[in-house]
């Protein structure tokens, strides 16, 4: 079945309603619109990026069903997108069920992948693949018995989170009690369960952004992979990112078939953030998010459709070019204050270097380690990228105006 696209805020309108409007969500609409599709956007705080750019928004707790249900019984879209992970899903899965909607890439891949027990089981236990050892814990003294279990140093997450919240790397017994206290504070639930997880020594970490998109000719859905992002994570968030990431050809091979797996096992067309850990010929499986990933940023610069092309693209059945043009690296930038109404300067320094490129979110609200922009370069090699979009990112000044 071939896609008719409809005029925008007429009744042939081909609407899709996105859950989530922060600044991936905000690339994700863009390419929307310029298809010609009628965006909705959502999200729980009013002028979010993704809202900036969208037909209609709405400001609402997704996680709360009765709301969320109303809202899609509203709007009636097409599509429905989710950006973050704490919606409530059951919903998506009924509006599967009862055909109202399609749910971006399925009502199962984003239940399984919004709680690490789900997602982690999927890979390890059904699929059989290599991941580090893990165990679940719900209260203290089965979280220090899994804790001495899996051995130190290891990685402990509230099942419900993410971006780093609740996040601590245990290195004795002696930090286990306090870790348990973080994640309990730090996750999406209060007293939720968390995992356990070994350390994975690895060489470096990558993002395979895999796209699931319709073979026009043939109707069926195929797998394409972008070339690996390798990325640096402070306390569990993306700070710098570049493509491509230098990989063997037989980790490269093994990524693939990891992330060819595991989408398969999700289902649905659109794109995938596959988390892998690397060690020379060595591939561990991370976790997964069934939408474009913050470390993919980087692709606005080096490829010819970035993610958020690639995704628009997959999810409305068109299909798909994962072909890079450049290498290329992407910076983050923070607020560095707790405020709002927000300056930036120094855009003209940061944007000297012809190669670089910025964007800034516009989010009404920064905080210190709030991402409120990035800088992207292009360059000969991964390095060179890599510094320019440091510099450009540093060149950028956020300014206060509330005082
Ligand atoms: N088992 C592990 N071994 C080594 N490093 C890890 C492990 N788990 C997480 N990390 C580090 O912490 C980062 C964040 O963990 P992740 O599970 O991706 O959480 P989030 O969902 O918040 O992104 C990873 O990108 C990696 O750098
Ligand atoms: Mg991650």
């Amino acid at each position: 079945m071939s896609i008719t696209i409809g005029t925008p805020l007429q009744t042939s309108a081909f609407k899709v309603l996105l859950l989530g409007s922060g600044e991936l969500g905000k690339e994700v609409v863009i390419s929307l619109q310029r298809l010609g599709v009628e965006v909705h956007a959502a999200d729980r705080y009013d002028h979010a990026p993704a809202m900036q750019v969208a037909h209609y928004s709405y400001t609402l707790n997704m996680a709360e069903p009765v709301e969320l249900k109303k809202l899609i019984e509203n709007i009636k879209p097409n599509l429905i997108v989710p950006e973050i992970e704490a919606i409530a899903t059951q919903v998506l899965v009924e509006i599967e069920e009862q055909n109202i909607a399609t749910v971006i890439p399925s009502a199962k891949a984003v239940n399984l992948t919004m709680n690490r027990q789900g997602i982690r089981k999927l890979a390890a236990e059904e699929l059989g693949l290599p991941t580090s050892a893990y165990r679940f814990a719900d209260t203290l003294e089965s979280f220090r018995a899994a804790c001495d279990d899996i051995g130190y140093p290891n990685f402990v997450k509230p099942v419900m989170s993410s971006s780093g919240k609740g996040q601590s790397r245990v290195k004795e017994f002696s930090e286990v009690d306090a870790a348990w206290e973080y994640a309990q504070t730090g996750g999406r639930v209060n007293q939720g369960t968390v995992i356990v997880e070994s350390q994975i020594d690895f060489d470096f970490e990558i993002t395979l952004l895999t796209v699931r998109a319709k073979n026009p000719t043939t109707g069926e859905i195929e797998t394409h992979f972008c070339d690996p992002i390798g990325h640096r994570q402070d306390s569990g968030d993306y700070v710098e990112s570049w493509q491509p990431q230098a990989m063997t050809p037989a980790a490269l091979e093994e990524a693939q078939r990891i992330a060819h797996k595991v989408t398969v096992a999700l289902g649905g067309c659109g794109i995938f953030g596959v988390e892998l850990f690397v060690k020379a010929d060595k591939v561990w499986f991370s976790e997964v998010s069934p939408r474009p990933h913050d470390t993919g940023l980087v692709t606005l610069a080096s490829q010819f459709q970035s993610e958020f092309e690639l995704h628009a693209r997959a999810i409305l059945g068109l299909q798909v070019n994962t072909q890079r043009h450049s290498v290329a690296a992407s910076a983050v930038i923070y607020a560095g204050v707790d405020d709002t109404n927000l300056s930036f300067s120094g855009l003209e320094l940061a944007l000297e270097n012809p190669n670089t490129d910025l964007r800034l979110f516009g989010k009404p609200e920064g905080f210190v380690r709030r991402r409120m922009g990035v800088a992207t370069a292009r360059a000969e090699t991964t390095d060179q990228a890599r510094e320019w979009a440091f510099e450009a990112a540093s060149k950028v000044r956020v300014q206060q105006n509330n005082r």
